[in-house]
């Protein structure tokens, strides 16, 4: 079996610079979405026809770990989805009668794999199967049209159709296997000579008819399963169909969630007993979650580790991170990637850490910048706090030592060692190193001028 997943065209109706296929649904490409469940019905190979902007959409869904089956074919003019076809059909193994092509749209990302498994028993030597929908949502869709004994014998563009075919609420999702054998004569035999002036696929089911072939239509039921994405519309109605299947399985699993439409998984994320959810948070990429952890409302969390016991309060943004038990972190905090919270860390308002690696118990609470940093435990970094890691070209690091104190308003100028108990004065601007145990203070001494008197306006 080989798959061929048309990817050419430009989605006029989506009003962007940018190829359709590339947007996404839960976090990923529709056209990744695609390509992984080709690869999980066991084709061969799979050709992807990609013509508007084929180099970026090649690009973005490159490196997700399937691509030594992957044939990139190029359509340079879209003229159809059968001339898309046309241009895949040479490197499709059509000698061999036992092959079968199973074509797959890149605009429609939710087909499931068990689906396209029955499609596949449907098919044969001799027959053609056909993935159809019955619908009162039929607009802009094929019609698809049965003769007297209810065989398919034609699909019917909607603006091909005659008013009587529209009123038909059978359609095509576009999704058919065929035999390999037979496509390269049925291709041959394609014209544009319909309403579009394009080579229309759909036209090879009337040409297998006629040849004696049977149509096998596999009509399901769900309609979310087969939507193609045409428009800004469809693409949010898919975007919330899958969302409220994530939400679905995490309150299935015991998760709370404040408000199931208002929280969004755009990735993978797994939960532990008794997390609770609050509004507008966003889950991005893989997300593990710990037992008893709270999340506040609108955290962003994206590739990260929670631990048990954590708390993440309002407003966080946490990004490729790992966080330890009973963390508390924000509001407002912004936990960049490379950082590492050992548990207790306390982590608060307007704190932002990069590439940080944070000891148990120690605290940063107010309005800090914590980057290319090593903290031992039980440390206070204060508010105010500058880590310099930045000289303008290179990145510098700072390494603090156990029960360090760092006095509000400092700046730890990198690279710099603060020793075990290290005390820094509040204000100091600290570029050498502290042995443990020693007060450094490194600001201007404070003059204290008697009998001074203020500046008074000029007339
Ligand atoms: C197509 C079907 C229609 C079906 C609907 C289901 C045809 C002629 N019509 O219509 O019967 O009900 O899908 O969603 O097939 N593409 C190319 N090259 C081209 C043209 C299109 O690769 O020259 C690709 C597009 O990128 C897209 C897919 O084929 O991924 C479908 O094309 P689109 O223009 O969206 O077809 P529809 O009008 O939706
Ligand atoms: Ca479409």
């Amino acid at each position: 079996m080989e798959v061929v997943i048309l990817a050419a065209g430009k989605g006029a109706r989506m009003f962007s610079k940018y190829p359709k296929v590339l947007n996404t649904i839960g976090g990923k490409p529709m056209l990744q979405r695609v390509i992984e469940t080709a690869s999980s019905v066991n084709a061969n190979r799979i050709h992807i026809v990609i013509g508007f902007r084929a180099e970026e959409v090649k690009e973005r869904v490159s490196g997700v770990g399937i691509e030594q089956n992957i044939n990139w074919v190029i359509q340079e003019e879209q003229l159809g989805t059968g001339h898309a076809v046309q241009q895949a059909v040479f490197s499709i193994d059509c000698e061999d009668d036992k092959n079968t092509v199973l074509i797959l749209y890149g605009d429609v990302p939710l087909i499931q794999t068990r689906t396209l498994n029955r499609l596949l028993e449907l098919t044969g030597e001799s027959c053609l199967s056909l993935i159809t929908l019955t619908t009162a949502n039929n607009d802009g869709l094929g019609r698809v049209i049965r003769d007297e004994s209810n065989q398919v014998s034609a699909v019917v563009e909607q603006k091909d159709a005659s008013s009587e075919q529209q009123k038909i609420t059978e359609v095509n999702s576009g999704i058919m296997a065929l035999p390999a054998k037979r496509l390269p004569g049925w291709l041959a035999r394609l014209d544009n000579a319909n309403k579009q002036a394009e080579y229309y696929l759909t036209d090879i089911i009337a040409l297998a008819v006629q040849d004696g072939c049977k149509i096998n239509a596999l009509n399901i039921g769900d309609e979310n399963e087969v939507q193609g994405v045409n428009d800004k519309t469809q693409l949010a109605r898919l975007e919330r169909h899958l969302q409220m299947i994530n939400i679905s399985k995490l309150l299935e699993q015991g998760v709370t969630l404040r408000d199931p439409e208002r929280v969004d998984v755009r990735g993978e994320l797994t939960c532990g007993q008794d997390v609770e959810i609050d509004v507008n948070v966003i889950f991005e990429g893989s997300v593990k979650i710990g037992n008893n952890v709270s999340i506040g409302a609108n955290v962003i969390i994206k590739d990260s580790t929670i631990g048990d016991g954590s708390e993440i309060l309002a407003n966080s943004n946490i990004d490729g991170s790992e966080i330890g038990l009973n963390a508390a972190i924000g509001p407002f905090a912004r936990i960049r990637p490379g950082t590492v919270l050992h548990n207790q860390v306390k982590i608060g308002n307007f704190v932002e850490t990069k590439n940080a690696i944070i000891g148990e118990g120690s605290k940063a609470n107010h309005l800090a910048y914590i980057g290319d940093a090593e903290i031992g435990e039980n440390c206070n970094i204060g508010a105010g706090t500058i880590f310099c890691n930045y000289d303008g070209a290179n990145k510098n690091k700072s390494i603090l030592g156990n029960n360090v104190f760092i006095g509000s308003n400092s700046v730890l100028i990198a690279p710099v060692n603060l020793a075990d108990n290290a005390f820094v004065a509040a204000g100091s601007a600290i570029n050498n190193d502290v042995p443990s145990d020693n007060l450094a203070v490194a600001r201007s001494k404070q003059r204290t001028i008697a009998g001074w008197k203020r500046p008074t306006k000029k007339h």
